[in-house]
């Protein structure tokens, strides 16, 4: 399958200028021309899969406790947008239901990063991915499913082989490519500030583009590009695009 991987991809949405992982922050993203938004995804106590980053809603929200001990009414409840600023007070936390639709409605791709709550690796592939699978427009281009956790991401060939894989690498252990071969992974992920020319060459070696979080440095994201990375996640797709161009 090719994958036509923009440039530019709205890091959480845009991260910069809405809150994280929600509807207002998608939108923002696609306002500031990302064709792909990045997400990340988790699943409720009960089984629902939300947008969200942390193990726990304290940071992003105006609740307390952690995801996998909170049913999704709990979650519903909370306020992910006031912490942020004023303007965002009453977001709710998404649903991936909803996440879809609104990038279906704002015609943008999405790059789903499964973000399991510890010892929920397989589930949370499992659950997100049957629906997702089962909500995604046919007439539309598949997301990338892209995930730290291998167990995730074995558990989305299962579920979603058809689907491209992203391997995301903190530090990227010794047999990285094995791992990335078995996962049959068609993108390779990693921490741009840890990259040099040798890294990304490497990586590139291994038949896989290179997807480098989290640039809004437009001198980095020069670099990155000249090193061969494919695209960046960025928390500001119109700050960065300015700085590249020099256009608005
Ligand atoms: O998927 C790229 C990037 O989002 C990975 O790191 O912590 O922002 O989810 P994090
Ligand atoms: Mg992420």
């Amino acid at each position: 399958m090719t994958l036509s991987i923009p440039r530019l991809i709205g890091h959480r949405g845009a991260a910069r200028h809405a809150p994280e992982n929600t509807l207002s922050g998608m939108r923002t993203g696609a306002l500031q021309g990302a064709l792909w938004v990045e997400v990340d995804v988790k699943i409720t106590r009960d089984g629902v899969p939300i947008l969200m980053h942390d193990d726990d809603v304290d940071r992003t929200s105006d609740g307390h406790g952690l995801v996998a001990d909170m049913d999704f009414a709990d979650i519903r409840r909370l306020d992910a947008g006031s912490w942020f600023g004023p303007d965002f007070k009453g977001e709710p936390v998404p649903t991936l239901a909803e996440a879809i639709q609104a990038a279906t409605l704002l015609d943008i791709n999405l790059n789903l990063e499964i973000k399991p709550c510890p010892g929920r690796d397989e589930q949370t592939a499992g659950i997100a991915l049957s629906m997702a699978l089962n909500l995604w427009p046919a007439n539309r281009p598949p997301p990338l499913i892209s995930s730290f956790s291998i167990e995730s991401l074995a558990m989305a060939k299962v579920v979603a082989p058809h689907w491209p894989r992203g391997y995301l690498m903190d530090e990227e252990p010794a047999d990285w490519e094995a791992i990335a071969d078995r996962l049959g992974a068609a993108t390779i992920n990693v921490d741009a500030k840890k990259q040099s020319a040798e890294s990304v060459a490497a990586f590139r070696a291994s038949g896989r583009p290179v997807l480098a979080w989290t640039v809004n440095d437009p001198e980095q994201a020069r670099r990155l590009f000249q090193w061969g990375v494919a695209g960046v996640f960025t928390d500001t797709p119109q700050g960065l695009y300015q700085g590249l161009t020099g256009k608005g």
